[in-house]
């Protein structure tokens, strides 16, 4: 049936084209024209046998009566891929009508100027950034910390990714999850650029670096509360963004398992104190136990953050030879900090992957442990690392792991 349809459907557009030919070329040269005129004539318009007719018939009918099945997938007018996208997250007004549906959804281009001012407009900006994109995380991420607040519905999160405004799918599959929470997917690539012209010729740490270069690209987030990528969140993010930074430009947790000493020789440290005197450099002799900010977890007032804070790592990575080292625990931004921020309380300080259950019952956040992709050097093929506990479920049931298409 669906054979014969299209044959008997196909000869009319045709037979159409072969009556049009002839005036367009007569006008041009007789002899072809002739040609097609017997032509025509030698074959004339089909006539359909009596049951093609009413084969066709019926493949109208059915396709007409297949508008009234219900509709499953939409796609956002505003979205130039086109992706189609389940109904459900549709269904809420709130998806259009939010900030988020201005820019989020629809590109973002220009969407470090579509977020009005962070502090007037009433929303708790949160903040991450991850350099292989894993959803999994992000939703464990996402999840955990609107689950934890007070206040969900004035949770804003700002998902820097690779892909960035341009990954449609990652974006659309977190909004199917989170329908009603405020979401906006952000690229990388500006702000790489604004830390590599400031590290140069040093190779950054773009991670590390991101929480305080993101404000000074997207000058509307000017209070906000950055997670690293892989926690889970307990405790209550309006705890962090409420707290009084005391002129300080930023907030983080103490770890005193580590001392600013086991990172650099104090012997240099002493030397560089008494005889330079850049802004960034104490005026004081350095506290040798001082313990070191973890950057986990940050609450940050971009007004308050030094304007040369790049210049100053990128100085203190230089002076102190620190190139090849500038791993995770980077001192060149302990020395950078040093005195010059808010001590977050330690139930922020998120634990290593091997703490006991007894040290974790008090956190406010929780290292991920379920599966992820790492990062391989080369970037290709990222391999996966399994789970090592079950937290992550809690916030990530089978079904929603599902929708993510892990
Ligand atoms: C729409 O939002 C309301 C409350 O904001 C919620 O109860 C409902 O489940 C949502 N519906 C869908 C389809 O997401
Ligand atoms: C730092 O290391 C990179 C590559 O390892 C190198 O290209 C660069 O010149 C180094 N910079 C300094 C100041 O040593
Ligand atoms: C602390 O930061 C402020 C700006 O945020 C800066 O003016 C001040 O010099 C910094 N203090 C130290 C000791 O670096
Ligand atoms: C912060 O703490 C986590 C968990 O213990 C650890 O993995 C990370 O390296 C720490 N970061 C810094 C900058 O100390
Ligand atoms: C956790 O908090 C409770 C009550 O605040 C306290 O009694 C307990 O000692 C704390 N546990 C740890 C491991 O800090
Ligand atoms: C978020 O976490 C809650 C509580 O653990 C869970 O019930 C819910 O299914 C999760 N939501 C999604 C979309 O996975």
């Amino acid at each position: 049936m669906s054979s014969s349809s299209p044959s008997y459907l196909s000869s009319r557009p045709s037979a159409a084209h072969r009556r049009t030919q002839p005036p367009r070329v007569a006008a041009a040269a007789a002899a072809p024209a002739a040609a097609l005129h017997r032509d025509a004539a030698m074959d004339p318009a089909p006539t359909p046998l009596p049951f093609l007719r009413f084969v066709a018939f019926v493949v109208i009918v059915c396709l007409g009566i297949l508008q009234f099945l219900p509709a499953t997938h939409v796609r956002h007018p505003a979205d130039p891929h086109r992706n189609w996208i389940p109904i459900e997250s549709f269904m809420n007004e709130s998806y259009s009508v939010s900030p988020l549906g201005k820019s989020g959804a629809s590109g973002g281009q220009n969407s470090e100027v579509v977020t009005s001012n962070s502090e007037e407009d009433g929303m708790l900006h949160v903040v991450s950034w991850m350099e292989c994109l894993d959803l999994r995380l992000l939703a464990v991420l996402a999840n955990s910390t609107l689950t934890s607040s007070r206040n969900p519905d004035l949770i804003y999160f700002h998902f820097f990714i690779p892909g960035g405004s341009e990954d449609k799918r990652s974006f659309y599959k977190l909004k199917v999850l989170f329908p009603n929470s405020h979401l906006e997917i952000h690229g990388q690539e500006k702000i790489q650029e604004l830390i590599r012209n400031a590290m140069f010729p040093l190779e950054p740490n773009y991670k590390e670096l991101a929480p305080f270069a993101i404000p000074m690209i997207f000058q509307s987030l000017t209070k906000f509360v950055y997670f690293s990528s892989d926690l889970v969140v307990k405790g209550r993010a309006e705890d962090l963004i409420s707290l009084d930074l005391q002129k300080h430009g930023i907030a983080a947790a103490e770890d005193c398992s580590k001392r600013l000493t086991d990172y650099v020789n104090p012997e240099v440290l002493d030397a560089i104190q008494r005889s330079d005197a850049r802004p960034w450099v104490s005026d004081t002799p350095y506290e040798k136990n001082a313990c070191v900010p973890n950057l986990s977890v940050l609450s940050i007032d971009a007004r308050n953050l030094r304007k040369d804070f790049l210049r100053a790592v990128s100085w203190w990575t230089t002076v102190l030879n620190l190139n090849k080292s500038a791993g995770e625990n980077n001192p060149a931004l302990f020395l950078t900090l040093y005195h010059n921020y808010t001590k977050l309380s330690s139930s922020w300080l998120s634990v290593g992957n091997e703490a006991l259950p007894e040290s974790i019952a008090n956190k406010t956040v929780i290292p991920y442990d379920g599966p992820k992709k790492l990062c391989s050097a080369l970037g290709a093929g990222a391999t996966l690392q399994p789970e090592r506990g079950d937290l992550w479920k809690r916030y990530l049931p089978p079904t929603s792991s599902q929708m993510l298409g892990q």
